[in-house]
C-alpha cells in the first residue's frame, strides 16, 4: 500500500458503497449515498485541518475554544461526476470555495480532454480537495492535478469512491505529493477503463442518462 493511500473502510462506507455497486439501485438513491459517502470520506480528507482558538462566552462561562485556522478550502470537482461528492463535501465545509474541472475521456485513447476551467483566484493560499468518485486509468485525475498546480495549488489530496490498482499507480507516480483517499480498491480495470466489479459509469448512475 502507497504512503500516501488511506482506504477509509467505515463500515458505514462499505454499506452504502455495496448499495452504490448494485445496479438495481436506481439514480436518486445513488446520489443520496454519494453524498453521504463524501461527509463520512471527507470527515477523513480534512482530519488535520488547522485549528487555533478563540475566547468566546457561552451562556455559563467564557472559554477558549478551538476553530478552523487561516484561509480554508477549495473543493475541486472533475465534472461531472466530481459533483456527487461535491454536494456532501459543501454540506460539511459550507464556505468552501469551488472550482469546477470539466475532463472527459476520450474513448480510443481514454485519454483526458479539457473542456471547461474555473478555479478561485487565491487557490495558492488554500488547501485544495479534488473529487471525482472514479480513479479509473488515472488519466483524468492527473490531467486535473496538473491544472490545478499550473493555477498555484500547492496543498492538494484527492478524494473519489473507488479505485482501480492502475489508476493509483499513475496518479501516484504523476502526483506523489498528493494523497489519495478512497472508500475501496477493486481488481483491474476492463478493456474500456472501466473500474471491474465496480459500479458502472459513475455519472450515468447519478443522472439517469443511461
Ligand atoms: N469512470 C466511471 O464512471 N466508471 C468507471 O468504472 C471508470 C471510470
Amino acid at each position: 500500500m502507497h504512503e500516501n493511500l488511506t482506504v477509509v473502510d467505515h463500515p458505514l462506507v462499505l454499506h452504502k458503497l455495496t448499495l452504490m455497486r448494485d445496479k438495481h439501485t436506481p439514480s436518486a438513491v445513488f446520489r443520496q449515498l454519494l453524498r453521504e459517502i463524501s461527509l463520512l470520506l471527507g470527515y477523513e480528507v480534512l482530519r488535520d485541518l488547522p485549528v487555533t482558538t478563540q475566547v468566546i462566552e457561552t451562556p455559563l462561562a467564557e472559554m477558549e475554544a478551538p476553530i478552523l485556522k487561516g484561509k480554508k478550502l477549495v473543493l475541486a470537482s472533475i465534472l461531472r461526476a466530481g459533483n456527487g461528492l461535491l454536494d456532501g463535501m459543501l454540506d460539511l465545509v459550507p464556505s468552501a470555495r469551488v472550482g469546477h474541472i470539466g475532463l472527459y475521456r476520450d474513448p480510443e485513447t481514454l485519454a483526458a480532454v479539457e473542456y471547461y476551467l474555473k478555479l478561485p483566484d487565491d487557490i495558492a493560499e488554500r488547501r485544495v480537495v479534488a473529487v471525482d468518485p472514479m480513479l479509473a486509468t488515472g488519466n483524468s485525475v492527473s490531467a486535473a492535478i496538473d491544472r490545478l498546480k499550473q493555477n498555484g495549488a500547492n496543498d492538494i489530496r484527492f478524494m473519489c469512491l473507488l479505485a482501480a490498482p492502475e489508476g493509483i499507480e499513475a496518479l501516484t507516480a504523476a502526483h506523489p505529493d498528493v494523497r489519495i483517499f478512497t472508500a475501496a480498491i477493486d481488481s483491474h480495470l476492463n478493456d474500456h477503463g472501466y473500474i471491474v466489479p465496480g459500479l458502472g459509469d459513475a455519472g450515468d448512475r447519478m443522472y439517469g442518462t443511461k
